[in-house]
């Protein structure tokens, strides 16, 4: 069985009673007349079929404890065959996903009201859509639309949110995700290394951007888990820095947090490095207050710990050690993001919340930062944890982070 049909079936069985889980691909958002915004899938119609194709629904019934299974997609048409290359045919649709009823996408509505005929009068029949959206003013994805036109036409109708469901599935990788992100992470690292051996004075903060991006190309990935933040000097202590349009100095720091992406799984790794290959002694020790919190968060993470007690750590950690090094403002002056999140189809994966205890197989970014704004230091180390019963295993473990080995790789190898 694949894993999309084993996943399938977990989801659907987590629910009592009489249930229908729609599942929408997403659409594509027009930019200009004749051109779209890249398309992305939607992570949960993905994470259920293997599919990433535009206009497509899944349906899984659940009735009276009998399953079924239903893709809608877009037909054949000559039309989009001549302009854009085929649609992907219905055998290839049933082929990945190992949905065997594939039908065309106007036959969605028919169909729903013919099963629903069966079961209005069931008071526990539910049909769960994925009714996530980040605010209330954004626009309305294809499941709140749906979900909106079924309670106009089926007032009587329960409609229960997707989320918590698929949230408790995706939460734990099973080992196909975890290979994966791990992909995604040698692609990093691979590039990381190009980064590393380009860089130097007077170049500038694009042309590492750009040699990430041609790194990843060459490897045939072409979807970056987020938007590369590539910062020097003073730009580093800006969190979310993305303007990557200054020219670097010698003497600087450089800050890259970057990740590619393996089959829609992400990446999301931060390395910090000397723009002329040598750490000054000030950025060294500042250096290695950072590397020391964060490999004690690796040596802590572990089942039964929550994200809550990690971030602790690393304040408690900064409380003592700081003033040692003349940095002597409140914490958060310094640090005032928090040590993680958890990764996977998403960079910012399903929000377990900073109170949610880890669980074996959950993948989490380490990732404490020190930013000295006056000093125009700013670092951040992020490796992707997976977390085990008694432990985690650092994914990242392959990427340079020792001052030693940061310095004699920049030594060695120039282009
Ligand atoms: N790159 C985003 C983050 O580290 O959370
Ligand atoms: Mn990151
Ligand atoms: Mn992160």
């Amino acid at each position: 069985m694949s894993i999309y049909k084993t996943r399938r079936e977990r989801l659907i069985n987590s629910y009592e009673g009489n249930t229908c889980v729609i599942v929408f691909s997403g659409k594509e958002i027009m930019k200009s007349e004749d051109e779209c915004y890249d398309f992305d899938v939607n992570r949960n119609f993905y994470y259920l079929t293997g599919l990433e194709r535009n206009d497509m629904a899944l349906v899984i019934t659940k009735i009276d404890d009998a399953v079924k299974e239903f893709i809608f997609a877009q037909p054949y048409s000559e039309f989009i065959a001549k302009w854009y290359g085929d649609r992907m045919p219905f055998e290839e649709i049933k082929e990945i996903s190992e949905v065997d009823s594939v039908n065309e996408y106007d036959s969605l509505r028919s169909t729903f009201a013919s099963m629903y005929n069966r079961l209005r009068r069931d008071p526990e029949f539910k049909v769960s859509l994925d009714l996530w959206q980040y605010t209330a003013t954004q626009d309305a994805s294809m499941a709140v639309q749906f979900a909106n036109e079924l309670k106009e036409r089926y007032p009587g109708l329960k409609i229960v949110d997707l989320y918590p469901a698929i949230a408790s599935l995706r939460l734990i990788k099973d080992e196909e995700e975890i290979k994966n992100i791990s992909e995604a992470i040698a692609t990093t690292k691979f590039a990381q290394d190009w980064m590393m051996s380009f860089i130097k004075p007077e170049t500038n903060e694009m042309m590492m951007e750009a040699t990430f991006d041609y790194a990843l190309k060459s490897r045939m990935c072409n979807k970056r888990a987020f938007t590369t933040i590539a910062a020097s000097g003073k730009n580093a202590t800006v969190l979310h820095y993305h303007d990557n349009n200054q020219v670097m100095h010698d003497g600087d720091l450089f800050l890259c947090d970057m990740g590619a992406t393996y089959k829609n799984y992400c990446a999301d790794i931060s390395r910090t490095f000397p723009v002329n290959g040598k750490f000054t002694e000030r950025q060294k020790e500042l250096y290695e207050v950072v590397l020391a919190v964060q490999k004690l968060v690796e040596s802590t993470a572990k089942a039964g710990v929550s994200m809550r007690d990690l971030n602790k750590l690393v304040v408690d950690f900064y409380k003592e050690e700081l003033p040692k090094h003349g940095l002597t403002k409140d914490v958060s002056e310094y640090y005032w993001h928090s040590i993680g999140h958890q990764l996977g189809l998403d960079t910012h994966d399903i929000d377990g919340g900073l109170g949610a205890i880890l669980k074996p197989g959950m993948v989490i970014t380490n990732e404490p930062g020190l930013y000295v704004a006056d000093e125009n230091i700013g670092i951040r180390i992020e490796d992707d944890l997976l977390i085990t019963e008694d432990g985690c295993i650092n994914l990242a473990k392959d990427l340079y982070k020792e001052v030693a080995d940061i310095e004699g790789f920049m030594a060695n190898y120039k282009h």
